[in-house]
């Protein structure tokens, strides 16, 4: 979801210092450190952290380089891939999602019903990940979010008056989907009916498990036990466990609930407002949070599903804490034991990981169902020095007491941003996708842009969001000490986003190859390249400082050499995000979001395709939000 710069969520007002403030500046200037790459960089690390040294990139890997012919940069309301590759629209925005029996059609004109949509694709695709069916790469099942909706293209007449009819769509349009999907020669299809089709919305009940399950701050009069959820909403990044589940981050949920007038400091910290973006209050109560306080406590969770298992309840994991997360990608430890990055998608939010107490086991999802339920949580710190601590967010250490508003655990993790702002974590500049090498163990993730930082009375620059104004966004990477459990960790800048050519300093960035803006999906293909997805907003595109970057893409990079270079480009104010490949490296999945976006987030239904008609390209159509997949025209390794 890009989000409409007067409408996101900046609710930090934390007085935790900037890490100028509080660690003695290091032994480079930040501006130097950004421009650190390659064999530079490798020196300073093993200056900076001998016991790292050996674990570099260049040391650790040696696998895919760029091979494809890169693309210019897109125009128009088409999707572009380079010469050689083919792509394919499928399960796009109102698709039956293949249930035996119920499959209403699409329409056009946006006319389905609330129970149609409960059948069908939902809107607006995000994060997905690709289930092998017997190790298969011709045929699987792809687990997606659907992130938000946008009213104005939901309905025949839009968003007003927002009834309850509509809202009962509008969830209906939310939430997860599995559909099986298979693979003939060059062509996959869905496969419907499927015993594996599934949607999850606002009316499935989701278990609560961990710490703050059944926590007071979770109970509500309609689940008196705060113990069983209905539904999942603004799910936005996703990722495959080690042990075949689902992970997905239910990121701006506080866009959902309506506060009222006298919005408590709780609530006022997470960004609540006396009215929300969508209008569910006014015909579903218990977004009104005024009278139901509580129930935003029971969203921010990341929720795990597992979608081999069509019977399988979906589990709300606390111990990963509460936050508007991105997502959640797991590495294990040499021992196995599992370790969940995640960051929350705010500005001036934080970063964080989970390590679990126990081992993955054989067995899949079943063998694993409590792993993620018992662990510690930690709290990022960036030191100006290129290193950074991992700080416990355990309750009765430190600060982290009754005292200072925390009764237990729980707690803690209900409020995982209050109890970081108390351990002096830093305030990042909208932490979106992490992406994991198990190759050379380096943690990538998008920083995908902070207008605000350094305005006045706002955060000031750091080394690791080091420029004011920052309209680009920048990709920064740390190397844990020891395993990914450590407590430390050494980091620096992939790239920071940007046009060389443009004349404010903090906009050209310095991309060693072709241009982007705020990069947001990220994710390594079995050959090791790092894909890299953007989401401008419609109301930065097509001018001024982002005139040249064009539509919203997709780019490959070699980390090794730090080269990035133009794969994919969307059509017309789209965003391009989600990606998962076949275990062959040989079908790339990926989704495109919101083509057509409107500078206010919500289309004008008497214009639906006014700034995109794709994939249809009907006359009198809508745009919709699709996978798209994506083969070499001879079968090779994607990227090759
Ligand atoms: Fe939903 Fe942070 O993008
Ligand atoms: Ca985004
Ligand atoms: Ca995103």
């Amino acid at each position: 979801m890009a989000k409409d710069f007067s409408t996101m969520e900046d609710s930090n007002p934390s007085a935790n210092a900037s890490i100028h403030d509080v660690i003695a500046f290091g032994a480079l200037a930040p501006d130097r450190r950004q421009l650190l790459h390659g064999a530079g960089l490798l020196s300073l690390l093993a200056l900076l952290h001998p016991l790292s040294a050996c674990a570099t990139p260049a040391a650790a890997r040696s696998r895919g380089t760029l091979g494809f012919t890169g693309i210019a940069a897109g125009v128009g309301d088409a999707l572009v891939v380079p010469p050689g590759y083919i792509s394919q629209v499928i399960a796009a925005w109102g698709e039956p999602i293949g249930i035996a029996g119920q499959m209403p059609t699409f329409r056009t004109d946006g006319s389905n019903s609330a129970e149609d949509q409960a059948v069908q694709m939902g809107m607006h695709h995000d994060g997905m990940a690709y289930f092998a069916l017997n190790g298969a790469s011709d045929h699987g099942l792809i687990a997606l979010n659907h992130e938000y909706t946008d009213d104005g293209l939901l309905h025949p007449d839009g968003f007003l008056p927002m009834t309850a009819a509509k809202v009962r769509k509008s969830q209906n349009a939310h939430g997860l989907s599995v559909y099986e999907v298979k693979r003939q020669g060059a062509h996959w299809a869905m496969v419907r009916p499927s015993a594996y089709a599934r949607r999850f919305t606002l009316q499935t009940p989701f278990e609560v498990t961990g710490p703050a399950a059944g926590h007071p701050l979770l109970r509500t009069a309609a689940d008196p036990q705060g113990r069983t959820v209905r539904g999942t909403l603004n799910n936005c990044a996703s990722s495959q466990t080690p042990w075949g589940t689902y992970l997905s981050g239910e990121e701006n949920w506080m866009f959902y609930f309506g506060g009222g007038k006298d919005i408590n400091a709780h609530h006022q910290r997470w960004g609540m407002r006396e009215k929300s973006l969508y209008n569910w209050e006014g015909s579903d109560e218990r977004f009104d949070a005024a009278r139901h306080p509580h129930e935003p406590n029971r969203f921010g969770w990341v929720v795990e599903v597992d979608p081999l298992d069509p019977t399988s309840t979906p589990v709300k994991r606390t111990a990963l804490g509460r936050a508007a997360h991105e997502g959640a990608w797991v590495a294990l430890t040499r021992d196995q034991r599992a370790v969940v990055y995640s960051g929350e998608d705010a500005r001036f939010e934080y970063i964080y990981k989970f390590v679990s107490s126990a081992r993955m086991q054989a067995g899949g999802a079943k063998a694993n169902r409590h792993l993620l339920d018992e662990g510690t949580l930690y709290v990022a710190r960036f030191d100006a020095n290129g290193t950074g601590h991992w700080l416990p967010l355990l309750h009765g250490q430190g600060l982290l007491t009754a005292a200072n508003g925390f009764a237990d655990q729980g707690e803690v993790l209900i409020k995982t941003r209050q109890a970081s702002d108390l351990l002096g974590a830093t305030k990042m500049d909208r932490p979106e996708w992490l992406a994991i090498d198990n190759a050379s163990r380096w943690v990538y993730c998008t920083l995908t842009n902070n207008s605000q930082r350094g305005e006045p009375g706002k955060p000031r620059v750091d080394a690791a969001n080091p420029r004011a104004n920052n309209t680009m966004g920048q990709i920064i990477r740390w190397l844990e000490d020891g395993d990914f459990d450590g407590a430390t960790f050494v980091w620096n800048h992939l790239l920071l986003a940007g046009d060389p050519t443009n004349t404010r300093a903090e906009a050209k960035g310095n991309v060693n190859g072709d241009i982007l803006g705020c990069p947001d999906g990220l994710g390594f293909s079995p050959n090791g390249l790092l894909w890299i997805q953007t989401d401008a907003h419609a109301t930065q595109m097509y001018k001024g400082e982002f005139e040249r970057i064009g539509n919203n893409q997709m780019l490959a990079c070699d980390t090794q050499t730090g080269e990035v270079r133009r794969f994919l480009t969307g059509p017309t104010n789209c965003e391009i995000t989600g990606l998962t490949f076949t275990p062959d490296g040989r079908s790339l999945f990926i989704n495109v979001q919101h083509p057509g976006e409107t500078p206010t987030d919500r289309s004008d239904p008497q214009k639906p395709n006014q700034f995109s008609n794709w994939p249809d390209y009907q006359a009198g159509g809508r745009p919709r939000s699709a996978t798209v997949v994506i083969r070499k025209a001879d079968g090779g390794i994607i990227g090759s």
